[in-house]
């Protein structure tokens, strides 16, 4: 008879390698539990079982052909229920996973878990910082920085979820010869009122007036350097200028942000280490590390194959790596941080490379601890699509716009499916947002992307729409259970051996793979690793439904049926929240 899982203590999941490992440990194979079990394979070919154990590695120590020892080693396996069939081939020894043990395994532990299936403790005790998004104040906050803030919320979660103490960080540009200009442009031509009715845009066309009245007047220039060197010399009104415009634009950002439903621990930007600069500069010259070229002081990397380090321009304010190399050392003091993670485009390569090389010159060894995770461009489709994101100006396409934009559309979408019972306004906005957000964690990070509507919003594809619509069809199916049903789901005493076809078997093992997968997202930096994942499931899930009757006569079927079911939605649920996209119950 097959073990049916009674168990309603919270049982930890079945760890098939180690059970592998365990069953073939052996102290004469002259290996340690360890190396047998990283040894083990999932074969490609399911055929050949679900896992495989390659014999070569023991034939010296055992003096034996691989082909015999993989003999031995499947003839004494066999008898474990965990197994339905533990055979060899050639030098291999497959071990197939008995259908039912492993439903009633990954479908208890799921329904126990509930919100917490896939998370694990790996972390503990251990704090890592992740910086990301980062956006330029009194610039617009436009569709490039999606880049950074979606993939750092996303790694932040995977962080989080395998158990380490994160702390966010919105490292904001708040700081540079800029503002100087910015205050004396609002001084001359601005006002208050004006800015306070769209601030970003205001604050750009002060800007961008700067530029050209300075080219007529280049006395303006002068003026400007003079305004900053007030502001950071910290003459009250021109810090209280400067304040007004990073709250303005910060309000401006968090709108944003709520959309995206992301938040931060500090928003200490690169104003916050302005007064910590001289520490450094000092502890730059004592280390024999500056060089003073034509005027400026800096570190030279030549010898690294980089171009230098630039600390202090001539008139002596730092600079953007200066910032950056004391914005670590104040994270390592502060926080004492396991790893910081650094989530900025690539363009910025070479920066991180020379500020890396300063820390160690500088002898602080825990800079490979600092991790800078690149990401590539994205650019926008041509097109009538271009013109629907555009803004008036043009030029430049703001992240709001694109997420209402998207919000709008789908919309639309759900309107032309006269979706019944569903709040359009609410499930639009978390479709709309969640699909932009999807569509940034479907590929590798590092490849440039060309966004567009089509693949984002497509119900269709392997895109969040289509997760998401799995997910509400999962719900649907459990609405359509009776009460007593799902009572006895939760209950976990289902016969099992109901769920051994094919797709019931190939989604259970998707499922189960979901802690490691969000292990190894989390290990790589790499979201997409989880939406890929996350994709497969779905599928999977929905070949099931198409496959099999789920509320069918059969009692003990229907109800092993909905408890998949319901591990399914939860396993979706989770893995979306991880990528910070919402499950709506309906669409
Ligand atoms: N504000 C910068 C930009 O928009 C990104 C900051 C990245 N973080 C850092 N520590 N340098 O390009």
């Amino acid at each position: 008879a097959l073990p049916i899982y009674q168990d309603k203590e919270k049982a930890k999941m079945i760890d098939f390698k180690e059970l592998i490992a365990n069953e073939i440990y052996n102290e004469s194979l002259g290996l340690t539990p360890a190396e047998v079990r990283s040894l083990i394979e999932i074969p490609a070919d399911e055929k050949m079982g679900d896992y495989a154990f390659p014999c070569f590695r023991l034939a010296k120590t055992l003096r034996k052909a691989p082909q015999m020892i993989a003999k031995d080693i499947a003839g004494g396996a066999s008898g474990n229920p965990a197994f339905s069939k533990v055979e060899n081939v050639n030098a291999y020894v497959n071990f197939f996973i008995d259908r039912a043990y492993l439903a009633g395994q990954v479908i208890t532990e799921v329904n126990n878990q509930g919100e917490c299936y896939g998370r694990s403790d790996e972390g503990r005790g251990r704090k890592v910082i992740v910086e990301y998004s980062s956006p330029n104040i009194a610039k617009p906050f436009h569709i490039g920085h999606i880049r950074s803030t979606v993939i750092g919320n996303a790694i932040y979660k995977l962080y989080d979820a395998v158990g380490f103490d994160v702390t966010r960080i919105n490292h904001l540009g708040d700081y540079g010869t800029q503002f100087g200009k910015m205050i004396v442009a609002y001084r001359k031509w601005g006002s208050e009122d004006e800015l306070k009715e769209d601030p970003i845009k205001t604050l750009l066309g002060y800007y961008t007036r700067f530029h050209q009245e300075a080219k007529k007047d280049p006395s303006l220039e002068d003026e400007a350097r003079q305004t900053f060197v007030r502001l950071e010399a910290g003459e009250p009104e021109e810090v209280g200028l400067w304040k007004k415009f990073r709250e303005l634009s910060l309000a401006e950002f968090n709108r944003v942000y709520d959309m995206l439903g992301i938040t931060f621990d500090s928003y200490a930007g690169e104003s916050f280490y302005s007064d910590k600069m001289p520490r450094f500069i000092q502890e730059l010259k004592d280390k024999g590390l500056l060089i003073e070229s034509q005027g400026a002081q800096i570190v030279d990397l030549e010898e690294y194959g980089m171009s230098p380090a630039m600390i202090t321009k001539s008139d002596g304010s730092s600079l953007y790596v200066t910032r950056d190399i004391a914005a670590a050392v104040y994270r390592k003091e502060h926080y004492d941080f396991y790893k910081c993670i650094y989530v900025v485009a690539s363009q910025q390569n070479l920066h991180f490379r020379q500020w890396k090389k300063v820390l160690e010159l500088m002898g602080y060894e825990w800079q490979e601890d600092c991790v800078h995770v690149p990401f590539g461009l994205v650019s926008l489709a041509d097109g009538d699509d271009i013109k629907m994101m555009s803004t008036r100006e043009g030029t430049v396409v703001f992240l709001e716009d694109v997420l209402n934009t998207a919000v709008e559309k789908t919309a639309e979408i759900m309107r032309e499916k006269k979706t019944d019972g569903v709040d359009i306004d609410a499930v639009s906005k978390d479709v709309g947002i969640g699909a932009v957000i999807f569509q940034e964690l479907s590929n590798n990070r590092i490849k440039d992307y060309v966004f567009s509507w089509d693949k984002v919003l497509n119900f269709d594809g392997e895109t969040g729409p289509y997760v998401q619509y799995t997910h509400a069809r999962a719900s649907s199916v459990l609405r359509n259970a009776s009460e007593e049903d799902i009572a006895a789901i939760r209950d976990n005493s289902c016969d099992w051996s109901c769920l051994t076809s094919d797709s019931a078997n190939t989604l259970i093992k998707l499922i189960y793979r979901v802690p490691e997968v969000i292990l190894e997202a989390a290990d790589k930096y790499e979201p997409s690793i989880l939406t890929r994942h996350l994709v497969d499931v779905a599928q999977a899930f929905n070949k099931f439904y198409h496959d099999e009757h789920i509320l069918v006569e059969d009692r003990d079927e229907k109800l092993a049926k909905l408890s998949l079911v319901l591990a399914s939605k939860t396993v979706i649920a989770n893995c979306l929240g991880l990528l910070g996209i919402k499950a709506p119950e309906r669409m």
